[in-house]
């Protein structure tokens, strides 16, 4: 069956029409072609989907598209400010926080939400804010690293 919803995507309204089943990682991949969210697992395992909804990391693939009809999407494409990156994107590269990049968008969206609700968050709230977010590359110390250079 066929919904029309609304989401309000990076500050640009879109209306689109979704499946019942269709999650909100769908809508913003296929329907709205914002690739730099991605999907992992597709299980709410790994992070890597990770969005924020309304001010709240969620992992999209858990989320129904219809679920998320008239809320604020921020995904990594909405992250950085005309074409400036945030001082976390840029502490994630200075700290080479990033290999194949596939966990990046979701680390860095989790992130970003964190500090807007603690500009200090000591090292257990990073971990706490971070768990569950799979990286089959850097080992976390350089992520964790960043995250603590720009939180000083
Ligand atoms: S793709 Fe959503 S948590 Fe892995
Ligand atoms: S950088 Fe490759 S999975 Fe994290």
């Amino acid at each position: 069956m066929k919904h029309k919803i609304n989401l309000n995507v990076n500050g640009e309204k879109h209306s689109i029409e979704v499946e019942s089943h269709h999650t909100l990682l769908y809508a913003i991949r296929e329907i709205l072609h914002l690739t730099g969210t991605k999907k992992g697992c597709g299980e709410g395992e790994c992070g890597a989907c990770t969005v924020i909804m309304d001010g709240v990391p969620v992992r999209s693939c858990l989320v129904l598209a219809v679920e998320a009809d008239g809320k604020d999407i921020t995904t990594i494409e909405g992250i950085a400010k005309d074409g400036k990156l945030t001082k976390v994107q840029e502490a994630f590269i200075e700290a080479g926080a990033i290999q194949c990049g596939f966990c990046t968008p979701g680390f860095i969206v989790a992130i970003e939400a964190l500090l807007k609700k603690k500009k200090n968050p000591k090292r257990s709230e990073i971990i706490e804010a971070l768990g569950g977010h799979l990286c089959r590359c850097t080992g976390y110390e350089a992520i964790l690293k960043a995250i603590e250079k720009i939180s000083k």
